[in-house]
């Protein structure tokens, strides 16, 4: 989920949005704040970009995502001018790329004070407590029981009581560009997760890779949405810097594939034949999955700021198997 502000004397505004950021942390994938001086889309370059870029604060950025992102977008902002941040101490290497402070949503205060000091006009709220960790957390989940599962769509009853309603009033009565994407389960190569629902598509690469046994914890039939980190980290850029007015709506589902265990196993399967694979279900995982939708419904950012996803499940085991080797380093969760 993202959060734009007019102007940075809004963005304090946006703390006060990203303080309660934790529940939305909880029902939405990332949030963040701009002074909307974006707008660029799929390649075409405002001359604007270079001579005033936004300065970007990342929180909870030492999970799967956030070093990515801040990657993607120094690149394109300038390395000085994305700052991430967490409550956990980063390894040698991410505290080396790039500006680093610490930051925990939960204090107000110093979230602002890091707001106003560092003329931030850019807040992406990645801070969260993983589904399986914090059952509270919703991130796909978030459309709850009633909701139609097949795919969600991107309007259904939800009733989110969260961040979005929120930051729905702070957008009519300060301005508050907000902008919130809901991802799938994300799989990348260079990161151990840990704690989520969507755990087993990436540790499944690793096993193969590494002892040639998975063990599953969710039923070979369990299908989830899915998405392969480069088109998240892309669709969350490009989210970014649509124009406002190109927005018809504040959130948006992203979505690429959905595909089983068992699914993902054929595929693996194609290069590395000999992968076994078996089952121990774990209940509180399974409850969530089941729980959550098969697949996302996404026309709408398709429709509006142009999403396309280039990775399907062939292409994605193959750049998972391209990545993923004995010697890989991974950064580890918790
Ligand atoms: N990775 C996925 O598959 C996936 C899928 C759907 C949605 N999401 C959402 O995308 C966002 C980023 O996901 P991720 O996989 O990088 O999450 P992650 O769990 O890997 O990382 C979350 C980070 O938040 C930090 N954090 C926890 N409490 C904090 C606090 N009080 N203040 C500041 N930081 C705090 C943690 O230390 C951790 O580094 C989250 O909102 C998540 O719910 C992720």
């Amino acid at each position: 989920m993202w959060v734009v502000v007019k102007g940075w004397s809004r963005a304090a505004s946006a703390c006060i949005v990203g303080r309660r950021g934790v529940s939305c942390s909880s029902s939405c994938s990332s949030s963040w704040a701009s002074t909307g001086t974006g707008g660029r889309r799929h390649g075409s370059t405002r001359s604007e970009d270079a001579a005033d870029p936004p300065k970007v604060l990342i929180t909870g950025g030492l999970g799967q995502l956030g070093v990515g992102l801040a990657k993607l977008l120094r690149r394109r902002f300038g390395k000085n001018n994305v700052i991430l941040s967490d409550i956990k101490k980063p390894p040698k290497h991410v505290f080396h790329s790039g500006p680093f402070i610490y930051s925990d949503i939960l204090d107000h205060k110093n979230l602002r004070e890091i707001v106003v000091n560092n003329n931030i006009s850019w807040l992406v709220h990645y801070s969260a407590v993983l589904s399986a960790v914090g059952e509270n957390n919703l991130t796909i989940g978030a459309f709850g029981p009633s909701s139609p599962r097949d795919p969600a769509p991107e309007l259904c009853v939800q009733r989110p009581r969260t961040i979005y309603g929120v930051s729905k009033y702070y957008h009519h009565r300060y301005g508050l560009d907000f902008r919130c994407l809901r991802y799938p389960g994300i799989i990348s190569a260079d990161f151990q997760p840990g704690g989520g629902t969507t755990d087993y598509a990436v540790q499944i690469f690793h096993a193969a890779v590494k002892s040639g046994h998975f063990e599953c914890n969710l039923h070979s039939d369990t299908r989830l949405p899915m998405m392969y980190i480069d088109d998240c980290l892309r669709a969350t850029l490009e989210m970014l810097e649509a124009p406002a007015s190109a927005l018809g709506a504040r959130t948006y589902n992203i979505n690429a594939m959905s595909f089983t265990p068992g699914d993902l196993t054929r595929e693996i399967r194609k290069a590395l034949p000999d992968l076994r694979v078996t089952y121990r279900v774990d209940p509180l995982r399974q409850a969530i999955a089941d729980s959550w939708p098969m697949a996302f419904e996404d026309s709408a950012a398709r429709r509006d700021w142009g999403w396309k996803h280039d990775y399907d499940l062939a292409e994605l085991v193959q750049a998972m198997l391209t990545h993923v080797t004995p010697g890989n380093r991974l950064v580890h969760a918790n």
